[in-house]
């Protein structure tokens, strides 16, 4: 995964690079990283204030922090046909989480996607990009307890 320094420096030449960067960041970790908006701040010359307005007005861009461990599971149809939802349900519950969100702890993050090319072994989720493949709600705390 690319830095966000690197991500921001792209932009910083361009004409409202800001907003550009930070499609560019969420692109990247489907969020904006807290720490990266200090940097834009330096790096477009605004105050702190300003570059956190930027990041915070757009409803589609999304601030935040993600977990250490990122459990992502596939939504695209062959998986939803094979039981995501329940495999949802079962790490919703084993993390004390909702989807999108991350634990108190830092330690995990659950968050959709879309088709990661494993439709053989359909529902699919992946711990940070490691696809495991026909998963139950049995094999969830099991294959979380590697993580821990
Ligand atoms: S549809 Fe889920 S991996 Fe392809």
């Amino acid at each position: 995964m690319a830095d966000y320094k690197e991500i921001i420096n792209r932009y910083k030449d361009l004409p409202g690079g800001i907003i550009e960067a930070y499609h560019a960041l969420q692109r990247e970790y489907s969020f904006i990283p807290e720490d990266s908006i200090a940097y834009a701040a330096q790096v477009f010359d605004l105050p702190l204030a300003k570059a956190y307005g930027v990041a915070t007005f757009y409803s589609y861009l999304k601030v935040g922090e993600r977990g250490k461990n990122v459990i992502r599971i596939c939504e695209s149809a062959p998986c939803h046909v094979a039981g995501a939802k329940e495999v949802v349900n079962a790490l919703e519950k084993e993390l004390g989480i909702k989807m999108g969100e991350s634990t108190a702890d830092g330690k995990f993050t659950l968050e959709f996607c879309e088709c990661v090319g494993q439709c053989q072994a359909t529902p699919v989720i992946t711990v940070n990009s490691k696809p495991y493949g026909d998963i139950t709600p049995e094999k969830i705390p099991g294959i979380l307890a590697a993580y821990k």
